[in-house]
């Protein structure tokens, strides 16, 4: 079995693949300005939770996006963002793209998609040919690529001799794996390679940015190694990898063994600050003509430490409840009710949470845990009538998944307020 070392002469032009341009005015939905009539404004979300958000819902960040930005511009290095769940790593990627995708081919991948070495292919060239057509909006490029992964053979090869190019070539490549002349590890690094060579066909530079890219290593442990040899091969592709495994993070980046040490820069992402989350609520709301008053601002990030997740649910809460009872205005006892409804909506969600990632231990440390915001080691050791000593393993294992953290020696916290909140008030009273 013999796979071409290079993709048919990839010297075509950069505007190769742009044939087929449309000419649509571009779309107005990156823009902060609303252009709709005022009875549409009115009907607009005031809070979004779940899902990536876009200003005007998406706040702070401007320091990571800033860094990022020069990072992947400069060509200097790869990053990997790291974060707890729920914090805003997906909504920072999107708006990484909104911030350098006119100046890059910004290709966002869901690791969670890739079960199998065939996913990695079909994921990550689907994504790249997508974000082509949709961002030099060349028609029908996506529809006749994808053509290689259902269509005939026949078909699916008169498809991509239409596209040419290195799309042609890797598309060649999957057909002949579907026809299994080509092995699941050699799919694989034809996908790095066909990276590479599509950056150079179009003569733009290609940022990916793997999101959850902990899934990666459950298909192929080794597939960092493959990153390794690829990635600095190319300045013109530069990597993002995004996550919440801090035990990968220092697997695969952080210690000097590991296969990508030293190879991109770590971004932490932090809850964001009390004034802007304080700041966008209040100014939500004033949009709908509702106040609120500061304490009851100051209860919302209490209770929610500066989860975007959490606040903007919050603020919905609080938004509805307001229509509903035909007021204009919230207070604390409001935000209380507000925080109590929350958890009971997360109620199923934070029990099977409980019951199903953690061990006896672990569940019995989070129970001590979530007393307060933060406790010293000892003292939990001592609640639960054992030694520091014999706990090291439990607690490490939740730092790895970013369940807890370490905010001062000695000291550790659980990192998500309103699962701390749920544990005192179901598990941890419950017990007493
Ligand atoms: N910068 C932000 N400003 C305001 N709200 C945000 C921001 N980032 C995220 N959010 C809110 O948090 C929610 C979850 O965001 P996102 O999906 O980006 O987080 P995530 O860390 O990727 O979550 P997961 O761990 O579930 O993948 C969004 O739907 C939105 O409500
Ligand atoms: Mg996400």
């Amino acid at each position: 079995m013999h796979i071409p070392e290079n993709p048919p002469n990839p010297s075509l032009a950069k505007n190769h693949y742009r044939e087929n341009q449309i000419h649509r005015p571009p779309s107005d939905t990156h823009s902060d300005t609303p252009t709709k009539p005022p009875d549409q404004i009115m009907a607009e979300q005031i809070f979004i939770v779940g899902g990536e958000v876009e200003p005007p819902y998406f706040i702070g960040r401007d320091e990571e996006v800033r860094r990022i930005r020069l990072d992947l511009l400069s060509r200097a290095q790869h990053n990997v963002i790291i974060g707890p769940r729920r914090i805003g790593k997906t909504s920072l990627l999107k708006n990484l793209k909104r911030s350098i995708g006119d100046e890059v081919l910004f290709v966002q991948v869901n690791c969670r998609m890739i079960t199998h070495p065939s996913d990695f292919f079909r994921i990550t060239t689907r994504a790249m040919v997508e974000t082509y057509e949709e961002k030099h909006r060349v028609k029908g490029l996506a529809r006749k690529f994808s053509d290689i992964f259902k269509a005939t053979i026949t078909r699916a090869t008169r498809s991509i001799a239409e596209i040419g190019g290195s799309i042609e070539h890797i598309g060649q490549i999957y057909l002949r794996f579907r026809e299994s002349e080509v092995t699941e590890s050699e799919l694989i690094e034809e996908t790095f390679c066909f990276i590479g060579h599509f950056a150079g066909e179009i003569d733009e530079q290609i940022v990916i940015a793997f999101d959850e890219f902990q899934e990666l290593s459950r298909f192929n442990p080794a597939i960092f190694s493959l990153f390794k040899t690829h990635m600095d091969s190319r300045p013109d592709v530069r990597y993002i990898f995004s996550g919440s495994s801090v035990a990968l993070l220092n697997k695969v980046f952080l210690k000097p063994d590991s296969p990508l040490y030293l190879m991109a820069a770590k971004v932490r992402l932090e809850p964001i600050g009390e004034e802007e989350v304080s700041r966008y609520i209040r100014s939500r709301l004033q949009m709908q003509k509702i106040t609120i008053t500061g304490d009851a601002l100051d209860t919302i990030y209490r209770y929610t430490d500066g989860f975007p997740f959490y606040f903007q649910k919050m603020g919905f809460l609080l938004y509805q409840q307001t229509i509903l009872e035909g007021r204009d205005s919230i207070t604390s006892d409001d935000t209380e009710l507000a925080f109590s409804s929350m958890l009971d909506e997360f109620d199923s969600e934070f029990e099977s949470r409980y019951a199903c990632k953690f061990s006896r231990q672990q569940q019995d440390i989070l129970k001590y845990l979530s007393a307060e915001k933060t406790r010293r080691l000892k003292d939990i050791a001592e609640s639960m009538g054992t030694q520091s000593s014999s706990l090291t393993a439990s607690m490490r294992d939740l730092t790895n998944t970013m369940t807890i953290d370490k905010p001062a020696e000695g000291r550790y916290g659980i990192l998500d307020s309103v699962f701390r909140i749920w544990l005192a008030r179901n598990i941890l009273r419950n017990n007493e």
